[in-house]
């Protein structure tokens, strides 16, 4: 295979697969594979097991300055700045073939260091390369405006213009979409990139742009930088004046410090935050399609998706009913180690995950909530394993009403009237995600209007889509990612007067 490196050592993947050629050990900067500058590496350990999957360089703020000048430069001078639409367009579409060419490998990779089910995993290449798909489409639809003046001797004239260099800073629980949906964006645009994936997942980050390499991204258009030290390069992005724009998906205490930081310099930023979504069912919902549902967006990725149900609330007459089948079908979810074919859910990502998720979980308890299945650590399976857990009875000052659990837990209240269930699901100082099931068209309309949320499920627990704009309200972020809102992060728009004209 292309990038079989026959001399770098074999990597242990999984338990039972020892093999994989995208696994990268070096870092991407300015179109060449590099070491950090001190030489030091860190380990990236597979959550299941703890054994080792890959090393990678421990890169300090000094390679990055590096990585931002590179993408400076091309963003400048290279012929990356002369391309037309169409060319950004069919080296979006090289990149998406070669992902989805290689995709099983990326699966195995992501799999292997983030714990995720092998399927899931696939799935989320499928999802995340749909944003490469949709971006190279969308390159050559960046129009400008022409509008009437009300002088008659003026045009007025719009153009979109690329914002320079994109410090993109990813998370681990979607290690490849969050890189794509903000990377497509960004190079169709016209954008050159550096990328700080989040230290527990950088390897599927590295087989990525080894891809965009052999796409035939120009020198410096693409660049990555690994490090487990995030703190001076995220400083570095908000405070330098070469980097035009953040795009951070991640926690919101993180966000806020980002936002923070990098206000002097009057920068574009784009914030995808922590969420505490509501779950409501009314008496009136489908119950099977409910519970399916519920299914889907609380066990998506061990409940490690911002787009999570958070917060369950069920009306009275339904509540029991709703529950025991709820029970039935997580009672037979499967857990364990993510490479076996049939595993439905995976460990956490790691120790302060799984310490966070037991904590809510005691508290609950101790406040009074009633756990009706699990709500223990699964420690036959591994160190990061919790159970599928259900609690009803959930207290509002319960952490695991007010915080973002971001584990398999779901976790109840009863309510009586839809009047209390708005206020009580709009009384949070997040706004990403919530959902709601009712088969009454009225009340369908006032409730999706009502809710405090950039994103509405009705009648649905998973949303997410490459032409869909992502994004939250409060304290949930700032901007939009996928659809043709996603651009706009990564353009200026410049006015252009033409006066004194004869006609
Ligand atoms: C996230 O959890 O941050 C993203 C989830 C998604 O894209 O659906």
């Amino acid at each position: 295979m292309l990038f079989c490196n026959s001399l770098r050592p074999k990597l242990t993947l999984s338990a039972t697969r020892t093999f994989s050629c995208l696994v990268q050990s070096k870092a991407f900067i300015n179109g060449n594979w590099i070491n950090a500058s001190t030489n030091e590496t860190f380990e990236v350990i597979n959550p299941a097991n703890g054994r080792i999957v890959g090393s990678v360089p421990n890169m300090n703020v000094n390679d990055a300055v590096q990585a931002v000048q590179a993408a400076k430069n091309a963003f400048e001078q290279s012929e990356w700045s002369k391309f037309t639409a169409k060319e950004r367009s069919s080296l979006l579409k090289k990149w998406f073939n070669l992902i989805e060419k290689n995709g099983n490998e990326i699966s195995e990779i992501m799999s292997a260091e983030s714990g995720k089910p092998i399927n899931e995993a696939r799935g989320e290449v499928a999802y995340g390369n749909a944003f490469i798909e949709w971006f190279a489409e969308e390159a050559r639809r960046i129009y400008g405006d022409i509008i009437p003046s009300a002088a008659k001797d003026r045009e007025i004239i719009v153009l979109k213009q690329p914002l320079g260099v994109a410090a993109l800073i990813t998370p681990w629980n979607f290690p490849l979409a969050m890189i794509t949906r903000k990377a497509g964006a960004a190079l169709a645009a016209g954008c050159t990139i550096v990328i700080k994936p989040a230290e527990d997942t950088p390897l599927t980050a590295l087989a990525l742009v080894k891809l965009a390499e052999e796409a035939g991204f120009p020198d410096g258009v693409i660049n990555i930088v690994t490090t487990n030290n995030a703190a001076p390069i995220g400083d570095l992005f908000c405070k330098s004046p070469d980097v035009r724009g953040i795009s951070f998906t991640g926690s919101t205490e993180v966000g806020k410090w980002l936002f923070r930081n990098s206000s002097d310099g009057i920068k574009r930023i784009s914030l995808e935050l922590g969420g505490n979504a509501p779950f409501i069912v009314f008496n009136t919902a489908n119950l099977e399609k409910a519970v399916d549902a519920a299914i889907a967006s609380k066990f998506r990725n061990c409940g490690q998706t911002c787009v999570s149900a958070n917060r369950f609330f069920l009306q009275d007459e339904i509540h029991n009913k709703f529950i025991d089948l709820l029970k039935q079908k997580v009672e037979a979810l499967k857990v364990g180690d993510g490479s076996k074919q049939d595993v439905q859910i995976g460990p956490l990502i790691n120790s302060m995950q799984f310490n966070k998720v037991s904590s809510y979980v005691e508290d609950a308890r101790s406040k009074g909530g009633k756990i009706l299945f699990g709500g223990r650590p699964l420690e036959d399976l591994g160190k990061l394993f919790y159970s599928p857990t259900i609690i009803s009875n959930v207290p509002s000052n319960a952490k695991l009403y007010s915080e973002e659990i971001f584990g398999p837990v779901v976790s109840i209240v009863k309510f009586k009237t839809e009047e209390e269930v708005i206020r009580a699901a709009n009384n949070s100082r997040r706004g990403l995600a919530g959902y709601f099931f009712s088969e009454n068209i009225q009340q369908v309309f006032r409730v999706a209007r009502l809710l405090e949320v950039g994103m509405v499920g009705v009648n649905e627990g998973l949303i997410s889509a490459a032409e869909a704009p992502f994004g939250g309200v409060k304290e949930s972020g700032i901007g939009r990612e996928g659809s043709h809102h996603g651009i706009d992060e990564y353009v200026e728009i410049k006015y252009i007067c033409m006066g004194n004209l004869k006609y």
